[in-house]
């Protein structure tokens, strides 16, 4: 994989990279941790700049882009909805050419997909998905990192997703599982099974690497065998009005001690994107216990949020 083809491209979903590509990213957030635990403070980023868009709150994916660009040397602005005419005053593709002759890359975090994409495609810079209805990539590499700090290699592992299967990290974790061979089960109630459109992406790169894609509504036989339990909020951010169904819906697939213990591993560890309700979709004991590896993930945000960064502009 020659990394000079990865200069100018966007991350939107993970969908549109090869295994090989992903493993460079992968490979240069390692090196760049390292770089950093070290003290080195390279300057890759001087006289650059990127503009961070978000229509919804963010601490650890804003906080990642801003330091892991600034302390590069490069120049961050963050413009919230209520700073900028996106999408209110002005079209999503009139907002990217001009943003596009302004900045070095573009973030942004919101809604539609499609606004992102929109982005991607009048802009004529990278531009980073930092979360939106559908996806959450930054995450997803994030994620797999950490996998990988705990147990080397992350092909052929388990990772099980106990919670709302439909919702962005849900989906992101199956792109990004399925393309770098992974068993990847989701354990979710049926009303929240992830839709066919997603499954039919992930089932060819899951042949290609042979993974192996489960859903199901148990979730002690899903987290059997899982070297990694993943959860996330019953409730996303734009859902809130769903708050009391949800509870209802998801409230047998709290990750807890005795679904810990149904993965059969001692060695398996517990994840989560963050921000945690803890004592909805995970008990204080799991978060805090010694299996939880969401500091190390969170940290990692911003590792793998500089390399994402590094490799495309
Ligand atoms: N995990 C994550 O994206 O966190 P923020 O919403 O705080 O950015
Ligand atoms: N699914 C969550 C992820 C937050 C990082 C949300 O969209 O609110």
């Amino acid at each position: 994989m020659d990394p000079k083809k990865l200069k100018g491209r966007s991350l939107l979903s993970w969908k549109d990279y090869t295994p090989e590509e992903i493993r460079y990213f992968l490979d240069l957030s390692k090196q760049v941790k390292a770089e950093k635990k070290r003290g080195e403070r390279p300057q890759r980023f001087v006289g650059k700049t990127i503009a961070l868009l978000f229509e919804k709150r963010s601490t650890r994916t804003r906080c990642s882009f801003e330091t892991a660009f600034g302390e590069e040397g490069g120049h961050p602005v963050f413009l919230s909805s209520q700073d900028i005419q996106l999408g209110a005053k002005e079209s999503v593709e009139d907002t990217a050419r001009v943003l596009g002759r302004m900045f070095d890359a573009i973030e942004f975090r919101g809604f539609k997909q499609s606004t992102v994409d929109t982005l991607a495609k009048y802009s004529g810079v990278p531009v980073y998905n930092g979360l939106t209805d559908a996806f959450h990539p930054t995450q997803a590499l994030a994620d797999l990192m950490t996998i990988e700090e705990e147990f080397g290699e992350s092909k052929g592992r388990k990772l099980c997703f106990v919670g709302d299967g439909r919702n962005n990290v849900a989906r992101s974790l199956m792109v990004i599982c399925s393309q770098m061979g992974l068993d990847f089960t989701i354990a979710s109630p049926r009303e929240l099974f992830p839709d066919a459109e997603i499954r039919a992406i992930c089932e060819p790169f899951a042949k290609k690497s042979g993974s192996k894609i489960v859903v199901t509504d148990d979730p002690a036989s899903g987290v059997a065998g899982a070297d990694a339990i993943y959860t996330d909020v019953w409730v996303s951010m734009g859902e809130e009005a769903l708050k009391a169904e949800r509870t209802k819906l998801l409230s047998p697939y709290q990750v807890n001690a005795k679904l810990m213990a149904a993965t059969g591993k001692p060695s398996s560890i517990f994840l989560h994107c963050l921000p945690a309700v803890k004592g909805e979709e995970v008990t204080e004991e799991v978060i805090e216990g010694s299996r939880s590896r969401v500091w190390d993930q969170a940290e990692n945000r911003k590792h793998t949020i500089k390399a994402i960064m590094l490799a495309t502009i």
